[in-house]
């Protein structure tokens, strides 16, 4: 993610994307934290470092920046993936919480990407997310992918069990949300 592109895509600010993120997780600590769609690593921005930290992407050059970037601030405990979030390569019950920013509107199955997150995460896990959404897109932002409104996005997680809320900030065309995973799901 260009930081010159947010603006202009998401009606947003940056910095407040990071601060909100940072507050949300700033007392996540010593968690098995698992990222949809890592990007080149922006998590270093508002993730503590003493966390286990594994992330996956389908670019491996993303992937590759990433790792760096990771290494090059300190997290001691970050694995990286080359895979879609529709097929993860995890055994079930692993993660204390899933985070996934900017980036459900490109998955080509998003509710097989969400399966897959219940199937990994333990009972209880929390997903985190921040997402553009159609109400609140400006009519000029291009925003690639599939948009799920708010109510669209409520009813998958709730679909797979999770209790999901939204967060009261705006950043222009994005959304963010907190799910809890209420049930076991049998696979
Ligand atoms: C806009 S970037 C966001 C990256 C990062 N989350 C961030 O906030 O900077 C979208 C990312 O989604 C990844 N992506 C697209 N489809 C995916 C899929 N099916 N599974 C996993 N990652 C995917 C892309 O490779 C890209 O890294």
């Amino acid at each position: 993610m260009e930081k010159s592109v947010f603006p202009k895509k998401f009606n947003g600010n940056i910095q407040l994307h990071y601060d909100i993120l940072k507050k949300e997780l700033e007392r996540v600590d010593g968690k098995k934290v698992l990222e949809l769609a890592t990007g080149s690593g922006n998590a270093v921005n508002f993730l503590n470092k003493n966390n286990q930290y594994t992330g996956i992407d389908i670019s491996p050059g993303l992937l590759r920046k990433a790792c760096q970037r990771f290494r090059n601030n300190g997290f001691q405990n970050a694995e990286f993936f080359l895979t879609g979030a529709e097929d993860l390569p995890f055994q079930d019950g692993m993660f204390d919480i899933v985070i996934c920013h900017l980036s459900l509107n490109f998955f080509s199955n998003i509710e097989k990407a969400i399966l897959e997150s219940t199937r990994v995460s333990k009972e209880y896990a929390i997903f985190f997310g921040s997402v553009p959404i159609p109400e609140r897109k400006s009519n000029d932002a291009i925003i690639r992918g599939k948009l799920f409104s708010k109510e669209e996005l409520k009813n998958i997680f709730e679909k797979f069990g999770w209790e999901f809320d939204s967060l009261p900030e705006i950043n222009g065309a994005l959304l963010y949300f907190k799910a809890e995973k209420r049930k076991q799901q049998s696979s």
